[in-house]
């Protein structure tokens, strides 16, 4: 080997070793980078407006740490009552394929966004999944919703007058 193979060798070797780096290091895999486009379709997709307690009424200054742990502020109209999930727990119990399920099949169930979900493509309702899962369970579930008859605890947002989906 003269020197100039030399050289081309370790030239050779630098990019091998630079490729694995870059592969292994978290910035450039492919989770990392479905996680951040899932973490900006939840803040964007307005689910802490809802999912989180204060996240409105502090302008959004609460840790990832309480994202989406769920509301006990009811939201009363036509469909009874009912409360944003904690959603780090519905992740746990929920797999993927179940979630993209729900959001292709449910509906006209105000006031959770499932009409705006499903205009997304399979992929980003898997990145969506992939970053609520990547921050792991916390905290406990929200009531369970209640029936229209029944009068909920306060505080609840009132939406009775919002007038319900004409008969099919
Ligand atoms: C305007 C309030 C509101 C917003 C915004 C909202 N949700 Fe919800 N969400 C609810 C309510 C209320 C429920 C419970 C009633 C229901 O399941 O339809 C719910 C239910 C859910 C459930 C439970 C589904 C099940 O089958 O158990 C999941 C998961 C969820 N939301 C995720 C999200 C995600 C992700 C976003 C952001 C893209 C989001 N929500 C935005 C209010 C909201």
């Amino acid at each position: 080997m003269n020197i100039r193979t030399y050289a081309l060798a370790a030239l050779g070797t630098a990019a091998v070793l630079l490729a694995t780096v870059d592969a292994s290091s978290p910035r450039s895999s492919p989770a990392a980078a479905t996680i951040a486009r899932g973490r900006a379709l939840v803040v964007y997709g307005t689910c802490n407006d809802c999912h989180t307690v204060g996240w409105r009424n502090t302008d959004g200054a609460v840790p990832e740490s309480r994202w989406l742990t769920g509301s006990s502020v009811g939201y009363r109209g036509w469909w009874g009552t009912s409360y944003p999930t904690n959603v780090r727990l519905d992740f746990q119990v929920m797999s993927v394929d179940r979630w993209i399920q729900a959001v292709r099949t449910r509906g006209g169930h105000p006031p959770m966004v499932w009409e705006d979900l499903r205009q997304l493509p399979d992929s980003d309702l898997r990145a969506i999944y992939a970053f609520v899962k990547s921050l792991g369970p916390a905290g406990a579930a929200a009531p369970a919703a209640i029936e229209p008859w029944r009068d909920p605890e306060v505080p609840f947002v009132d939406m009775r007058a919002l007038p319900s989906p004409p008969a099919q």
